[in-house]
């Protein structure tokens, strides 16, 4: 898949979000050696049950034994800026991947930022003293 239509089964996904409460659909797109895994955020009306679009993805990648991820889309088609991953995300993505893993984000305006989880989370706690990736 190219990026381009990495960004269009992104946002495809974003219009899956279960988000009644914050009308905040957002669409994640996990790429590895074997394929890609898809994550929207699913909200709860006891609302610190959200899951993130990006935990979504995750785990379908964990259930099915592929850790070798090479990078991360996550489109907000509702947010006017790019929005990063939220801060129990990164760490999350953290315990999965090496420093320079790619993060990509946008917004509903196809606002891209190009970054890496060791920018988003510099000062990673732990890491290096659990070493699995
Ligand atoms: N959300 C995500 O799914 N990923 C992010 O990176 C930012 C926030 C969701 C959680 C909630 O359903 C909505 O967006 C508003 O915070």
């Amino acid at each position: 898949m190219t990026d381009k239509d990495l960004w269009i089964k992104a946002d495809e996904i974003a219009n899956n979000s279960y988000s009644p409460y914050s009308r905040f659909r957002v669409g994640a797109v996990l790429v590895t050696t074997k394929g890609i895994y898809v994550g929207t955020n699913v909200e709860n009306r006891s609302f610190g049950l959200t899951i993130c679009a990006e935990r979504t993805a995750i785990t379908q990648a964990i259930t099915q034994g592929d850790l070798n991820w090479k990078a991360l889309y996550l489109t907000c088609i509702d947010a006017e800026e790019p929005v990063p991953p939220c801060g129990a995300c990164r760490q999350v993505i953290s315990e999965f991947t090496k420093h320079d893993f790619p993060v990509f984000y946008k917004d509903g305006n196809n606002n891209i930022v190009e970054t890496t989880i060791a920018e988003l989370y510099p000062q990673d706690s732990l890491h290096n003293l659990h070493k699995h990736f």
